[in-house]
Protein backbone atom coordinates (compact mmCIF):
# COMPACT_ATOMS: atom_id res chain seq x y z
CA UNK A 1 0.00 0.00 0.00
CA UNK A 2 1.61 3.60 -0.99
CA UNK A 3 0.78 6.39 1.76
CA UNK A 4 -1.22 9.24 1.16
CA UNK A 5 1.86 10.99 0.18
CA UNK A 6 1.89 9.60 -3.03
CA UNK A 7 -1.40 10.28 -3.81
CA UNK A 8 -1.74 12.71 -5.81
CA UNK A 9 -2.36 13.14 -9.35
CA UNK A 10 -0.08 15.14 -10.97
CA UNK A 11 2.05 14.59 -14.25
CA UNK A 12 5.78 16.37 -13.96
CA UNK A 13 7.26 17.47 -17.57
CA UNK A 14 10.87 17.80 -18.77
CA UNK A 15 10.39 21.51 -18.65
CA UNK A 16 9.25 21.54 -15.27
CA UNK A 17 12.17 23.16 -12.58
CA UNK A 18 13.91 20.14 -10.85
CA UNK A 19 13.37 22.00 -7.96
CA UNK A 20 9.39 22.59 -7.76
CA UNK A 21 9.72 19.08 -8.21
CA UNK A 22 10.61 18.39 -5.35
CA UNK A 23 9.16 20.99 -3.04
CA UNK A 24 6.00 19.41 -4.60
CA UNK A 25 6.57 16.13 -3.41
CA UNK A 26 9.26 16.09 -1.04
CA UNK A 27 8.75 12.10 -1.30
CA UNK A 28 10.22 11.52 -4.68
CA UNK A 29 13.28 12.83 -3.36
CA UNK A 30 14.85 9.70 -2.99
CA UNK A 31 13.57 8.82 -6.21
CA UNK A 32 16.18 11.82 -7.47
CA UNK A 33 18.90 11.00 -5.56
CA UNK A 34 19.01 7.30 -6.99
CA UNK A 35 19.04 8.56 -10.68
CA UNK A 36 22.48 9.73 -9.58
CA UNK A 37 21.32 13.10 -9.39
CA UNK A 38 21.91 15.63 -6.65
CA UNK A 39 20.91 18.68 -5.07
CA UNK A 40 21.92 22.06 -5.69
CA UNK A 41 19.79 22.11 -8.78
CA UNK A 42 19.00 25.63 -9.14
CA UNK A 43 16.69 26.98 -11.52
CA UNK A 44 17.29 24.26 -14.25
CA UNK A 45 14.52 21.62 -15.23
CA UNK A 46 14.37 18.39 -15.12
CA UNK A 47 15.54 17.87 -18.79
CA UNK A 48 18.77 19.78 -18.27
CA UNK A 49 19.42 18.14 -14.72
CA UNK A 50 18.78 14.66 -16.37
CA UNK A 51 20.98 15.53 -19.57
CA UNK A 52 23.70 16.81 -17.18
CA UNK A 53 23.80 13.59 -15.17
CA UNK A 54 23.83 11.14 -18.23
CA UNK A 55 19.98 10.44 -17.53
CA UNK A 56 17.16 9.07 -20.03
CA UNK A 57 14.66 12.33 -19.36
CA UNK A 58 11.71 9.70 -20.25
CA UNK A 59 13.12 7.51 -18.03
CA UNK A 60 13.24 9.21 -15.22
CA UNK A 61 9.77 11.12 -15.81
CA UNK A 62 8.00 7.40 -16.06
CA UNK A 63 9.61 6.44 -12.93
CA UNK A 64 9.08 9.49 -10.65
CA UNK A 65 4.92 10.08 -12.54
CA UNK A 66 4.39 6.16 -11.44
CA UNK A 67 5.25 6.22 -8.44
CA UNK A 68 4.30 9.79 -7.80
CA UNK A 69 0.77 8.96 -8.34
CA UNK A 70 0.56 5.77 -6.60
CA UNK A 71 1.68 3.22 -8.62
CA UNK A 72 -1.45 3.02 -10.33
CA UNK A 73 -1.61 0.67 -13.22
CA UNK A 74 -3.26 3.94 -15.62
CA UNK A 75 0.64 4.93 -15.23
CA UNK A 76 2.56 2.49 -16.43
CA UNK A 77 3.99 4.01 -19.55
CA UNK A 78 4.96 2.24 -22.92
CA UNK A 79 7.88 -0.37 -22.19
CA UNK A 80 9.32 1.62 -25.81
CA UNK A 81 9.86 4.79 -23.78
CA UNK A 82 12.41 3.18 -21.45
CA UNK A 83 15.58 3.40 -21.51
CA UNK A 84 17.37 0.23 -20.23
CA UNK A 85 20.26 1.97 -18.47
CA UNK A 86 19.01 4.55 -17.03
CA UNK A 87 16.62 2.37 -15.13
CA UNK A 88 19.13 -0.27 -14.63
CA UNK A 89 21.27 2.58 -12.85
CA UNK A 90 18.61 3.28 -10.53
CA UNK A 91 17.60 0.45 -9.81
CA UNK A 92 21.52 -0.87 -8.66
CA UNK A 93 21.71 2.42 -6.45
CA UNK A 94 18.15 1.59 -4.74
CA UNK A 95 19.55 -1.53 -4.15
CA UNK A 96 22.27 0.21 -2.63
CA UNK A 97 20.07 2.73 -1.20
CA UNK A 98 18.09 -0.02 0.79
CA UNK A 99 20.77 -2.44 1.69
CA UNK A 100 23.91 -0.25 2.88
CA UNK A 101 21.53 3.07 3.72
CA UNK A 102 17.78 2.52 4.59
CA UNK A 103 17.96 -0.99 6.38
CA UNK A 104 20.91 -0.52 8.65
CA UNK A 105 19.99 3.14 9.15
CA UNK A 106 16.51 0.93 11.12
CA UNK A 107 18.57 -1.80 12.62
CA UNK A 108 20.93 1.27 14.42
CA UNK A 109 17.32 3.08 15.68
CA UNK A 110 16.00 -0.48 16.60
CA UNK A 111 19.23 -1.54 18.89
CA UNK A 112 18.96 2.23 20.53
CA UNK A 113 14.78 0.79 21.70
CA UNK A 114 16.82 -1.57 23.69
CA UNK A 115 17.56 -1.31 27.53
CA UNK A 116 19.99 -4.21 28.16
CA UNK A 117 19.69 -3.35 31.91
CA UNK A 118 15.81 -4.13 31.52
CA UNK A 119 14.76 -8.10 32.06
CA UNK A 120 11.96 -7.77 29.04
CA UNK A 121 13.42 -9.58 26.00
CA UNK A 122 10.52 -8.16 23.72
CA UNK A 123 12.94 -5.29 21.88
CA UNK A 124 15.61 -8.12 21.51
CA UNK A 125 12.93 -10.50 19.80
CA UNK A 126 12.22 -7.42 17.59
CA UNK A 127 15.29 -7.07 16.40
CA UNK A 128 16.22 -10.93 15.85
CA UNK A 129 12.65 -10.91 13.53
CA UNK A 130 13.77 -7.79 11.77
CA UNK A 131 17.28 -9.31 11.12
CA UNK A 132 15.63 -12.22 9.30
CA UNK A 133 13.12 -9.94 7.38
CA UNK A 134 16.74 -7.73 6.07
CA UNK A 135 18.62 -11.12 5.39
CA UNK A 136 15.64 -12.18 3.24
CA UNK A 137 15.92 -8.44 1.12
CA UNK A 138 19.52 -9.16 1.24
CA UNK A 139 18.94 -12.36 -0.81
CA UNK A 140 15.91 -11.22 -3.10
CA UNK A 141 18.47 -8.01 -4.04
CA UNK A 142 21.96 -10.18 -4.27
CA UNK A 143 19.91 -12.37 -6.96
CA UNK A 144 18.99 -9.78 -9.08
CA UNK A 145 22.17 -7.74 -8.76
CA UNK A 146 24.24 -10.79 -9.64
CA UNK A 147 21.72 -12.83 -12.17
CA UNK A 148 19.09 -9.94 -13.49
CA UNK A 149 20.79 -6.73 -14.09
CA UNK A 150 23.65 -8.65 -15.31
CA UNK A 151 21.30 -10.56 -17.98
CA UNK A 152 20.07 -6.96 -19.18
CA UNK A 153 23.67 -5.75 -19.58
CA UNK A 154 24.70 -8.72 -21.55
CA UNK A 155 21.53 -7.85 -23.90
CA UNK A 156 22.38 -4.78 -24.12
CA UNK A 157 25.69 -5.42 -25.35
CA UNK A 158 24.83 -7.53 -28.06
CA UNK A 159 26.43 -10.80 -25.76
CA UNK A 160 24.72 -13.75 -25.03
CA UNK A 161 23.14 -14.64 -22.29
CA UNK A 162 21.48 -17.94 -21.13
CA UNK A 163 19.04 -16.30 -18.92
CA UNK A 164 15.57 -15.27 -19.39
CA UNK A 165 13.56 -12.55 -18.09
CA UNK A 166 10.61 -14.98 -17.28
CA UNK A 167 12.48 -16.79 -14.88
CA UNK A 168 12.83 -13.66 -12.75
CA UNK A 169 9.01 -12.70 -13.57
CA UNK A 170 7.75 -16.19 -12.00
CA UNK A 171 10.11 -15.55 -9.04
CA UNK A 172 9.60 -12.02 -8.38
CA UNK A 173 7.66 -11.77 -5.04
CA UNK A 174 7.73 -9.09 -2.21
CA UNK A 175 7.42 -12.01 0.33
CA UNK A 176 9.96 -9.98 2.36
CA UNK A 177 7.15 -6.84 2.52
CA UNK A 178 4.98 -9.11 4.57
CA UNK A 179 7.14 -9.45 7.33
CA UNK A 180 7.87 -5.57 7.43
CA UNK A 181 4.27 -5.16 7.67
CA UNK A 182 3.85 -7.71 10.12
CA UNK A 183 6.91 -6.47 12.27
CA UNK A 184 5.25 -2.43 11.70
CA UNK A 185 1.79 -4.12 13.28
CA UNK A 186 3.63 -5.84 16.53
CA UNK A 187 5.28 -2.53 17.46
CA UNK A 188 2.05 -0.36 17.27
CA UNK A 189 0.53 -3.18 19.16
CA UNK A 190 2.35 -4.99 21.65
CA UNK A 191 5.60 -2.69 22.11
CA UNK A 192 5.09 -0.58 25.44
CA UNK A 193 8.56 0.26 27.07
CA UNK A 194 8.45 3.08 29.65
CA UNK A 195 12.19 3.06 29.68
CA UNK A 196 12.29 4.10 25.92
CA UNK A 197 11.64 7.50 24.28
CA UNK A 198 8.18 7.90 22.83
CA UNK A 199 9.77 9.77 20.52
CA UNK A 200 12.83 7.57 19.66
CA UNK A 201 10.07 4.78 19.02
CA UNK A 202 8.59 6.87 16.94
CA UNK A 203 10.98 8.22 14.94
CA UNK A 204 11.97 4.18 14.00
CA UNK A 205 8.05 3.17 13.40
CA UNK A 206 7.79 6.12 10.91
CA UNK A 207 11.15 4.60 9.11
CA UNK A 208 9.69 1.38 9.07
CA UNK A 209 6.44 2.73 7.54
CA UNK A 210 8.39 4.86 4.68
CA UNK A 211 10.73 1.77 4.01
CA UNK A 212 7.80 -0.52 3.37
CA UNK A 213 6.63 1.87 1.38
CA UNK A 214 9.88 2.22 -1.01
CA UNK A 215 10.04 -1.80 -1.37
CA UNK A 216 6.51 -2.09 -2.22
CA UNK A 217 7.52 0.97 -4.84
CA UNK A 218 10.64 -0.79 -6.06
CA UNK A 219 9.18 -3.64 -6.37
CA UNK A 220 6.24 -2.60 -8.63
CA UNK A 221 8.66 -0.57 -10.63
CA UNK A 222 10.55 -3.41 -11.47
CA UNK A 223 7.59 -5.30 -12.43
CA UNK A 224 5.49 -2.96 -14.70
CA UNK A 225 8.27 -0.69 -16.28
CA UNK A 226 12.19 -2.82 -15.73
CA UNK A 227 10.33 -6.53 -17.08
CA UNK A 228 8.38 -5.53 -19.37
CA UNK A 229 11.04 -3.18 -21.43
CA UNK A 230 13.06 -6.35 -20.74
CA UNK A 231 11.10 -8.45 -22.28
CA UNK A 232 11.10 -6.16 -25.49
CA UNK A 233 14.48 -6.10 -25.43
CA UNK A 234 14.54 -9.71 -25.85
CA UNK A 235 12.36 -10.04 -28.44
CA UNK A 236 14.41 -7.47 -30.14
CA UNK A 237 17.44 -9.32 -29.79
CA UNK A 238 15.91 -12.38 -30.90
CA UNK A 239 15.03 -10.77 -33.82
CA UNK A 240 18.25 -9.67 -34.49
CA UNK A 241 20.02 -13.25 -34.47
CA UNK A 242 17.45 -13.78 -37.35
CA UNK A 243 19.61 -12.73 -40.66
CA UNK A 244 18.43 -9.25 -41.54
CA UNK A 245 18.04 -9.98 -45.38
CA UNK A 246 19.35 -8.65 -47.57
CA UNK A 247 17.39 -7.12 -50.90
CA UNK A 248 17.63 -8.49 -54.44
CA UNK A 249 19.09 -5.74 -56.96
CA UNK A 250 16.56 -3.81 -58.75
CA UNK A 251 13.69 -4.11 -56.14
CA UNK A 252 12.67 -0.97 -55.44
CA UNK A 253 9.28 -1.43 -53.79
CA UNK A 254 8.82 0.89 -50.84
CA UNK A 255 6.20 -1.97 -49.17
CA UNK A 256 8.93 -4.46 -48.90
CA UNK A 257 10.79 -2.62 -46.12
CA UNK A 258 10.16 -4.18 -42.90
CA UNK A 259 8.99 -2.27 -39.73
CA UNK A 260 12.34 -2.29 -38.10
CA UNK A 261 13.79 -0.66 -41.46
CA UNK A 262 10.63 1.76 -41.02
CA UNK A 263 11.87 2.59 -37.29
CA UNK A 264 15.07 3.34 -38.83
CA UNK A 265 13.69 5.77 -41.30
CA UNK A 266 12.02 7.34 -39.03
CA UNK A 267 15.06 7.65 -36.81
CA UNK A 268 17.02 9.21 -39.69
CA UNK A 269 14.45 11.73 -40.56
CA UNK A 270 14.05 12.51 -37.17
CA UNK A 271 18.00 13.69 -37.01
CA UNK A 272 19.55 11.11 -35.40
CA UNK A 273 22.61 9.91 -36.02
CA UNK A 274 23.37 6.32 -36.60
CA UNK A 275 24.49 5.66 -33.04
CA UNK A 276 21.76 7.38 -31.60
CA UNK A 277 19.53 5.36 -33.52
CA UNK A 278 21.40 1.86 -32.22
CA UNK A 279 21.08 3.17 -28.66
CA UNK A 280 17.49 3.69 -29.22
CA UNK A 281 16.48 0.33 -31.06
CA UNK A 282 18.85 -1.56 -28.55
CA UNK A 283 20.90 -2.68 -31.79
CA UNK A 284 24.13 -2.55 -32.51
CA UNK A 285 25.87 0.06 -34.85
CA UNK A 286 27.14 -2.22 -37.57
CA UNK A 287 23.11 -3.50 -37.60
CA UNK A 288 22.07 0.07 -38.44
CA UNK A 289 24.65 0.48 -41.19
CA UNK A 290 23.42 -2.47 -42.56
CA UNK A 291 19.64 -1.84 -42.47
CA UNK A 292 20.48 1.88 -43.81
CA UNK A 293 22.54 -0.03 -47.13
CA UNK A 294 19.45 -2.63 -47.37
CA UNK A 295 17.03 0.59 -47.41
CA UNK A 296 18.81 2.81 -49.99
CA UNK A 297 19.16 -0.23 -51.69
CA UNK A 298 15.16 -1.06 -51.74
CA UNK A 299 14.10 2.34 -52.23
CA UNK A 300 16.87 4.11 -54.42
CA UNK A 301 17.28 6.70 -51.77
CA UNK A 302 20.05 7.72 -50.59
CA UNK A 303 20.05 11.06 -49.04
CA UNK A 304 18.30 12.02 -45.63
CA UNK A 305 16.45 14.74 -47.69
CA UNK A 306 15.15 11.74 -49.91
CA UNK A 307 13.91 10.05 -47.16
CA UNK A 308 12.30 12.82 -45.11
CA UNK A 309 9.74 12.81 -48.34
CA UNK A 310 9.53 9.22 -48.37
CA UNK A 311 8.86 8.89 -44.55
CA UNK A 312 6.65 11.95 -45.00
CA UNK A 313 4.47 10.47 -47.93
CA UNK A 314 4.00 7.01 -47.01
CA UNK A 315 3.06 7.91 -43.13
CA UNK A 316 5.95 7.28 -41.32
CA UNK A 317 6.21 10.81 -39.65
CA UNK A 318 4.21 13.80 -40.01
CA UNK A 319 5.56 17.04 -40.76
CA UNK A 320 4.81 18.86 -37.83
CA UNK A 321 7.05 16.52 -35.97
CA UNK A 322 10.24 17.18 -37.72
CA UNK A 323 12.53 20.42 -36.58
FE1 LIG B 1 15.16 -4.87 -6.87
FE1 LIG C 1 12.74 -7.14 -6.75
Amino acid sequence: MISKNYHTTHLFRPTDLMAELINRQYSLLQIVSRFGMSLGVGEKSVSEVCREHNVDCSTFLAVINYVGNGCRQDFIPEPETISLPSLLKYLRESHTYFLEYSLPSIRRKLIGTVNYSSSNEFPLLILKYYDSFFEEVRAHLDYENKTVFPHVDALLTHHPSSFTIDAFDTEHDETADGKLNELKNIIIRYYSAPSVSNYALNDVLSDIFICNEELNAHGLVEENLFLPAVKLLEERASEENESIPCCEEGISDASLLSPREKEIVIGVVKGLTNKEIADKLYISLNTVLTHRRNIARKLEIHSPAGLTIYAIVNGLVKIEELE
